[in-house]
């Protein structure tokens, strides 16, 4: 008997390419992130392996997040979480950036590096400046072992399962689930948050893999966009909050494999240059899932669509009706709005891969881009 397969293939588990076969494997990636993490009553959430005391926590005055790429725009929505949740100020920063800015370190500093190889150089010397001056430096990674893991004073670890792509996916959401694990961790320790405000938290995180999936069920309509945008020259992506951080992580996704330029813009600076850019079909991704926001984006999509842009909108279920405004509308299943981002991005991460599949592009390794940058 002889079996002809191909390791490849096999490897790609039925796929045509690792982005797609990761991008289908976030509801398992999201179980195996919050296993054993979530709890019904005080303190809500549980983190065994962190170092750090309710009281240590309640010390802190500043927390940094640190990190390049993909993992900064994670680090972006755990700013958004930390300080709604537990009441600190953020700083988020590129690594690059922020190991030779002269960073205002003190030992009441939390310094979160975020990195899914552990392994970024500049993401290991931000987090090496910021321990030789005192900071607590906790790792969020997914590279057990891995220098970043090793180094830190604390590691939480995003269990996402070996990423093959170039193009991040499945890295990215769990970063964002555990970044929110651990502002609800903070929240608990230092008394920010009530009881009633956590619970309804907690139970949409452990809604959140069951809800990927059924988004990932509707990948056909984002095939469809995404082959109605591939020959345009520029692309844009505009939201506010948490949706302007899921907005900069989806036009990455897009320029880094399918080649297509595009901008991310907070919804409400467009005003200030970048309406210019918008002409007759120039098209616009706009990101509505925040219902505090929601009125106001809808006036910016006014905005773009009376000076000739064909929007795709990014709702929520449980919101007004978004397709009145915008040309096409795809809806994600209801969630805390804090939690949005881990479903928004999904379809912006299957608009970037069916882009660059209609282009004819390589997928999994795009040009003059690598997995992990270990040189400065
Ligand atoms: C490279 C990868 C990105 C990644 C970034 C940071 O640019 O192509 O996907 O987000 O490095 O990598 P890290 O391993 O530190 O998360």
């Amino acid at each position: 008997l002889r079996v002809n397969w191909d390791l490849a293939v096999a490897e790609k588990d039925g796929y045509a390419h690792f982005m797609l076969k990761e991008i289908h494997e976030q509801p398992a990636a999201y179980r195996r992130a919050l296993a054993g993490r979530l709890l019904t009553g005080y303190p809500w959430v549980y983190l065994p392996e962190l170092q750090l005391t309710a009281e240590r926590l309640r010390q802190f005055r500043s927390v940094h997040i640190v990190a390049c790429g993909t993992a900064y725009h994670a680090g972006l929505v755990g700013q958004t979480a930390i300080e709604r949740w537990a009441r600190l100020p953020v700083l988020t920063d590129v690594a690059s950036e922020y190991r030779y800015r002269q960073p205002l370190i003190t030992p009441e500093t939390l310094v979160i590096v975020v990195s899914q190889s552990g392994e970024t150089a500049d993401t290991l010397a931000a987090m090496r400046e910021a321990r030789r001056q005192g900071a607590h430096v906790l790792a969020i990674t997914n590279v057990v072992g891995s220098t970043a893991a090793r180094e830190a004073d604390d590691v939480l670890f995003t269990c996402a399962g070996p990423e093959i792509s170039v193009a991040s996916t499945k890295a990215y959401t769990t970063q964002l689930l555990v970044l929110y694990l651990f502002a609800l961790h903070m929240a608990c320790a230092r008394g920010t948050l009530p009881a009633e405000e956590i619970g309804p938290i907690v139970e949409a995180l452990g809604r959140l893999p069951e809800q990927a999936a059924a988004l990932l069920e509707r990948a056909d309509d984002v095939a469809d966009y995404a082959q109605s945008i591939a020959w345009q020259e520029h692309l844009f992506f505009i939201g506010r909050g948490a949706d302007y951080a899921v907005a900069m992580e989806g036009s990455l996704k897009l320029k880094e494999i399918s080649y297509i330029h595009s901008e991310a813009y907070a919804a409400g600076e467009l005003k200030h240059g970048t309406l210019a850019l918008i002409e007759e079909g120039t098209p616009v991704v706009a990101l509505a899932t925040q219902p505090e926001l929601y009125e106001k984006t809808v006036s910016n999509i006014k905005e773009v669509i009376a000076r000739g842009a064909q929007v795709l909108g990014i709702a929520a279920a449980g919101q007004p009706d978004l397709s009145v405004h915008a040309h096409r509308t795809l809806t994600i299943p209801d969630t805390h709005p804090m939690l949005a981002p881990a479903l928004a991005v999904i379809p912006l991460q299957l608009l970037a891969y069916y882009a660059s599949v209609t282009l004819g592009h390589d997928v999994d390794k795009p040009r003059n881009l690598a997995k992990s940058v270990t040189v400065e």
